[in-house]
């Protein structure tokens, strides 16, 4: 049977400086969707990147005194170390300034320009060289760029401009006739007044600086960065090139995953560039929120980020990605402190899920010698968390379906906190008193291991350490085919297996300690 295609990409993130959490949260959240696809049957790809051209690189390369190629080059080293740390599993790693990219967003370029799509005229207009973004006197707030309210600078110019206007009535039929398309609805609704105001048609060459792909047939201008950037989701899978089998197996992306601030270029320029190239848009254009700091959005350019490799040191990188994952309701911005991380992990990790795992296994040592025993009947509460059990993997695909993460795992931790009341409500320190009470001494305990096997089976996706250590724990390393999403029917463990205590999964964190 031929599976079906998943494919799910990040934006490529400017190697202007090291990342910061704000985007290893995105980084994680397609990691955990890209597995939870493949985990559940289909077959995946996923794509990260660097979108290392544009003034603000040649800028920052200049103030180190090291070519831009030099900076890029140890910054991107930087990029693939965190997504190694991270436990970021991408299929491929695009950089713009690979030959592969360079030629495919070169004949794209040169292919509008044949068809009329570009065209040449002068142009007066406002750049804003941190979010490398031309602005028109009337979309200045202040005089500052509308985005960041940062100083702009005026430019004046012959240039080169891609006809977006002409498409604009399409792309928004397209949108009303596709409600899914730009994700969530706030966003959307957004982008559908941003477009009826009127789409001008978009500078896409400069001339006053070098580092960019030149434009083929006019080489003292460098392609926009923007257009350069978003070609990377089709040059990454050979379009247009000698070898396009990814792309004719891949493309449509299914997920473009995003911040919210850079929507609009995914749902307005990509989708206008796709028409003019004949090319099927992409399925779904999701914006999620921003990680907030009191000094407001995380960014680079401001200065006030959280390194995410210390967090990682300090923490372990479960919990870092189950913190990112948990926080951020879907769409909506999440504040960050290291309070708050540090609160999740005692009550969510170490609190319900490491109890739970540990004082399970524990008992089942004490009492049955680490065997885990053939289950007798169900009777009442059993029922409750059996049937809790057996919803629960088809809520998560739900919630995954509609990518919102933070409620699959919140849907997991119902389990999770079911099965620690169920501890409490069949007390099994009592069942172990009277030997009479053993048959059902070992239900209990059946039940808790299946429970088990049923939350690390789930949160694998999530985070990819876990399950391991656990499965060691519970006799299952060798038995991969009980660790599947299929797996996931009621009673599948085998009575016989034998557990073994393992070391603490989430040591508690003293709040005191914090600062
Ligand atoms: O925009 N909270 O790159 P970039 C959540 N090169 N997510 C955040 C965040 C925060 N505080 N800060 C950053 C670019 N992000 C372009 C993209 S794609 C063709 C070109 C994440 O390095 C979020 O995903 O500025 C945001 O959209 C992205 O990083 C911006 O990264
Ligand atoms: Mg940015």
């Amino acid at each position: 049977m031929v599976k079906k295609t998943f494919y799910i990409t990040t934006p490529i993130y400017y190697p202007s400086d090291k990342l910061h959490i704000g985007h290893a949260y995105t980084t994680v959240a397609a990691d955990a969707m890209c597995r939870f696809k493949k985990q559940t049957g289909y077959d995946t790809w996923f794509l990260t990147g660097s979108d290392e051209h544009g003034q603000k690189i040649e800028r920052a390369a200049n103030a180190k005194g090291v070519t831009p190629q030099e900076y890029v080059d140890r910054i991107v080293a930087g990029f693939k170390e965190l997504w190694g740390r991270l436990e970021v599993e991408y299929s491929d790693f695009i950089r713009t300034t690979e030959p592969r990219h360079k030629k495919v967003a070169s004949s794209i370029f040169q292919k509008l320009y044949e068809q009329g799509d570009i065209y040449k005229a002068s142009y007066e207009g406002w750049y804003c060289s941190p979010c490398e973004t031309f602005w028109t006197e009337g979309r200045l707030d202040d005089g500052n760029c509308p985005d960041c309210g940062r100083p702009v600078e005026k430019l004046q110019e012959e240039n080169y401009f891609f006809r977006m206007s002409k498409y604009s009535d399409r792309l928004l039929q397209y949108i009303e006739e596709h409600p899914e398309f730009i994700q969530p609805v706030s966003r959307r609704n957004e982008m559908v007044s941003f477009i009826k105001s009127g789409l001008e048609d978009l500078c896409v060459s400069r001339t006053t600086f070098d580092w960019g792909i030149p434009v083929p047939f006019d080489t003292q201008n460098v392609i926009y960065v923007w257009v350069d950037a978003l070609t990377n989701y089709i040059s990454a899978l050979g379009y247009d090139s000698e070898d396009d089998s990814l792309f004719k197996k891949y493309w449509p992306a299914d997920v473009h995953l995003m911040g919210k601030d850079i929507v609009r270029f995914h749902s307005v320029i990509w989708p206008i560039l796709l028409m003019a190239l004949g090319i099927e848009l992409p399925r779904r254009v999701v914006g999620h929120g921003w990680l907030l700091l009191d000094s407001g959005k995380m960014s680079k350019s401001k200065g006030n980020v959280v390194d995410p490799m210390e967090l990682i040191d300090k923490y372990g990188v479960d919990a870092i990605r189950y913190y990112l994952l948990r926080e951020l309701p879907f769409g909506s911005d999440g504040n960050y402190s290291e309070e708050a991380l540090a609160e999740r992990i005692n009550k969510d990790l170490a609190n319900d899920l490491g109890n739970l795992i540990s004082r399970s296994i524990a008992m089942i040592e004490k009492y049955f010698q680490g065997l885990v025993k053939v289950p007798a009947e169900n009777e009442g509460p059993d029922r409750e968390l059996v049937e809790l059990a057996e919803q629960t993997p088809a809520a998560v695909e739900e919630f995954m379906d509609k990518m919102e993460i933070s409620n699959a795992l919140a849907a997991i931790w119902r389990l999770v906190g079911r099965a620690n009341k169920y501890v409490d409500e069949t007390a099994p320190w009592g069942l172990a008193k009277d030997e009479s009470n053993h048959g059902r001494l070992a239900t209990v305990l059946y039940n808790l291991a299946e429970s088990l096997r049923f939350i690390t089976v789930m949160v694998s996706s999530f985070m990819p350490l876990l399950p391991g250590r656990v499965w060691t724990q519970l006799g299952l390393e060798d038995r991969p085919d009980l660790t599947t999403w299929e797996s996931l029917s009621w009673g599948k463990l085998p009575s016989g297996t034998v557990v073994e205590k393992g070391p603490a999964l989430f040591p508690r964190i003293d709040m005191k300690n914090l600062k």
